[in-house]
């Protein structure tokens, strides 16, 4: 694997990185984690444990208490370039009177100048999504997994570096589950992108995780997919 090979320089660095709201309240502390090129990390735990701050932090909407953030090779308070860090947040901040179209289309803007580009980019992420069909209808007049489909699109469309996904696939059924989650593979192995999910349900958290940090009590226990002794010392 990449990670293992040490030639690629990782998207996401974090060294002792604590998390909250409040500087005497420390949410979770990660004392160390790299994600490369190619990878999809999953974060498990359970509700109101800091998941989504997690992702807010290191998609720089809040600051760290304490600790060390490099996100696509920026070292906090330095942001990323433009385009390179894409967050599908929990709740979807949709524009729920424009169209299909117009919402993909908003999130190709970042980093991509030409409109015909961005029209070329935001067709084909609302043909992987599989809303083609969708993309006149207003959001409102969509399901609620329709509309994470939306959001998923919108951030595809971007084409990032590294994706922040904040339990992108509930509200999904199965089938639609399935593709959806193959769709984000591809563009994730075949750009060389990396994936960080929240995901609630641990079954499917180990389903698609080459990593699996889980959160306890404020704790993560890192797991890492496929190796014999499950825990390992990050
Ligand atoms: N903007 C905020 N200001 C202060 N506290 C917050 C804010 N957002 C969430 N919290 C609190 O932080 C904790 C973790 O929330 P969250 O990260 O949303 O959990 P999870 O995603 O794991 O369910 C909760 O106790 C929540 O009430
Ligand atoms: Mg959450």
């Amino acid at each position: 694997m990449q990670s293992e090979s040490g030639l690629n320089k990782p998207l996401l660095v974090l060294r002792d990185v604590s998390i909250g709201y409040d500087s005497s309240l420390s949410l979770v502390n990660i004392p160390n984690l790299e994600v490369f090129p190619g990878e999809i990390v999953v974060i498990a735990g359970p509700s109101g444990i800091g998941k989504s701050t997690l992702l807010r932090t290191i998609a720089g909407l809040v600051s760290p208490i304490s600790g060390v953030l490099e996100v696509c090779g920026c070292i906090l308070p330095e942001s990323p370039p433009r385009g390179n860090l894409g967050y599908i947040p929990q709740k979807l901040g949709l524009v729920r009177h424009a169209s299909v179209r117009h919402n993909v289309e908003l999130g190709a803007r970042a980093g991509v100048k030409s409109r015909k580009e961005r029209q070329v980019r935001s067709k084909e992420a609302i043909e992987i999504m599989g809303l083609s069909e969708k993309s006149t209808e207003p959001i409102r007049r969509l399901s609620g997994g329709q509309q994470r489909r939306v959001a998923t699109a919108r951030t595809l469309a971007q084409r990032p570096k590294l994706i922040l996904a904040d339990e992108f696939l509930s509200e999904l059924d199965e089938e639609t589950l399935a593709s959806v989650l193959d769709a984000v593979t591809n563009y994730v192995r075949e750009s060389n992108a990396a994936l960080i999910v929240v995901e609630h349900d641990i079954s499917r958290a180990k389903m698609m995780a080459d990593k699996l940090l889980v959160i306890d009590d404020g704790r993560v226990n890192p797991f890492i997919k496929g190796t014999k002794a499950m825990e390992v010392n990050v």
